[in-house]
């Protein structure tokens, strides 16, 4: 068992850990304390100053559950910015090199969940920043156990066993990030769209967390969009108070670890300076109530 020591990094969610070099590997009593202490900390731990290769990283990854780009395929419009050689590595960019694209750029630049347009979305993502800018380039992460808790009891009643359309089609045609080129048809295809309780019960920690996301949720389902729009818009409105947000200021050698069951994020676009990053993204059970 490795001694390491967490510190908090806001109230309202996520900790920074010391003591633990994850190009070692962690031996399953470490292991299972990190673990507790990322569902503690509602799911955001940073490690500072590591120093990861691709296989490192993925190895590490895989201690959270199946990956994708191993066990199940990720989108269309992320595979040609995979890692060449280690496909559960996708490379979050704005470089250039030969003209050739060497991550996905303006990667995540609106609020979501990873991956929720899937039957099964993501559970862990963890990215890992190898050149970041001088300044610009944050992430921000938001606590939806916080937002689902403060939400009113007659609110909480109204929403409980409602149920919400996910697609990526939303992604695609909303954010601005994606290019009519970069889409391919098979991205709209069946597996990019599902539908998932607006609130979820967390599997391993039983706390409830409202999952709804600017990024992928098309719907209310079975409501008419003049009912959904207003109620998603005041469910995000809520959830996106500034009490419930954390906001990561990137160093190179930072991998952070965050649950998509528990926070929603979005990727800062604000910057010119070279920013390279890699993300693997463990997949989750589907989400119930
Ligand atoms: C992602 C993402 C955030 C960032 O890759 O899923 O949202 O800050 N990235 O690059
Ligand atoms: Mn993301």
């Amino acid at each position: 068992m490795t001694q390491f020591h967490i510190q908090k990094l806001c109230p309202i969610l996520g900790a920074e850990v010391h003591g633990i070099d994850l190009s070692n590997s962690i031996d399953d009593e470490t292991f299972a304390s990190l673990y507790k202490a990322w569902l503690d900390n509602d799911g955001l731990l940073v490690f500072k100053n590591q120093c990861l290769t691709p296989d490192q990283q993925v190895a590490f990854s895989r201690r959270f559950g199946p990956l994708f780009g191993e066990a199940d395929q990720f989108q269309e419009t992320v595979l040609k910015y995979l890692l060449p050689g280690q496909p559960a590595i996708f490379r979050v960019s704005n470089k250039l090199k030969d003209g050739e694209p060497q991550g996905r750029p303006k990667a995540g630049n609106y609020w979501h969940s990873d991956v929720s347009f899937r039957a099964k979305p993501a559970q862990a993502s963890l990215l890992y920043a190898i050149e970041v800018p001088a300044s610009g380039g944050d992430t921000l992460f938001v606590n939806m156990y916080a937002a689902y808790s403060e939400l009113s009891s007659g609110m909480k009643d109204m929403i409980g066993n409602l149920r919400a359309i996910h697609d990526f089609a939303v992604a695609a045609e909303n954010s601005g990030t994606y290019t009519a080129d970069q889409l391919l048809q098979t991205d709209f295809d069946g597996q990019n769209r599902h539908i998932h309780p607006v609130v979820i019960t967390h599997p391993e920690t039983k706390r409830q967390a409202l999952y709804v996301n600017p990024g992928f949720t098309a719907a209310i389902d079975g409501f008419a969009s003049a009912e959904s729009e207003p109620l998603l818009n005041m469910l995000y409105n809520h959830a996106l108070r500034h009490e419930f947000i954390y906001r990561h200021r990137w160093e190179v050698g930072d991998l952070t670890v965050w649950d998509n069951r528990s926070l929603m994020h979005y990727a800062v676009v604000d910057y010119e300076d070279s920013r390279y990053l890699h993300r693997t993204t463990v997949i989750a059970e589907t989400p119930s109530q």
